[in-house]
């Protein structure tokens, strides 16, 4: 028999967040939600139900399993996140998080009235580490990483501290991976083993993350 996600539930962040300074700004980042978006197509083409928890993007989810809950913070994002992991076989946190959000936000729109303006930033819940703290036996947690030095000791000890199963390296240093690129070059880092792949179009390293994912969960 094919080897299939049938019956299971998978919860998936993608794209950024956006964090807003005042009316009309925020601090956001170039994430397109390609990775994330590509993901839930390929689990869904291979039998899961899929929970996509997204933040602002100009993508539409296209299989009839794909559930879509757009967010726009950080915080809106964990809300979601904490509402539908529980219940959640697999949980993939392809979302670009911003690290860090203005700690207030201004209810009307800034004036430019001093030659310099600061704006004090506070960090952001980190999704997938709180969720790793509430993982269950038999959950299957996976995280993403960019890294520009150090890749795999910086990627293992984010495994380690997220208490995710896997972990989808991406290095800056290779030409085509990343950011506003349809292509990507990865390597999947799990605590025993290290698999690296080829440049590839985002649909087929999609593919290769949900087979080592299938391989892993039908041992
Ligand atoms: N993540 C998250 N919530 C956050 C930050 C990150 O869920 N607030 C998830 C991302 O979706 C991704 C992984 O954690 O799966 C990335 O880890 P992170 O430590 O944020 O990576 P970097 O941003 O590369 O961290 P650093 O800048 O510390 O290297």
């Amino acid at each position: 028999m094919e080897k299939s996600f049938n019956g299971k539930l998978v919860l998936l962040t993608a794209g950024p967040t956006y964090e807003p300074i005042d009316p009309v700004r925020f601090i956001g980042n170039h994430s397109t939600g390609k990775m994330g978006y590509a993901l839930a197509e390929c689990f869904a083409q291979h039998g899961a139900k899929v929970r996509l928890v997204a933040g602002p993007t100009a993508l539409q989810a296209v299989h009839k399993s794909i559930e879509v809950t757009p967010v726009t913070t950080a915080d809106e994002m964990y809300q979601v996140v904490q509402q539908f992991a529980a219940a959640a076989d697999i949980v993939v946190f392809a979302a670009a998080v911003a690290d860090y959000k203005p700690k207030v936000v201004a209810d009307k729109k800034i004036k430019k009235d001093g030659s310099e303006l600061t704006i004090e930033l506070v960090k952001n819940v980190d999704i997938a580490a709180a969720f790793g703290k509430q993982k269950r036996e038999g959950q299957f947690s996976v995280g993403f990483a960019l890294e520009t030095n150090d890749e795999d000791l910086n990627a293992r000890q984010k495994l380690e501290k997220k208490n995710l199963d896997m972990i989808v390296l991406n290095s800056l240093n290779d030409p085509g991976a990343g950011f506003r690129h349809d292509t990507n070059k990865i390597t999947i880092i799990e605590r025993d083993t290290t698999t690296a792949f080829e440049l590839k179009q985002k649909q087929e390293v999609a593919q290769d993350i949900v087979n080592l994912i299938l391989e892993r969960l039908h041992v």
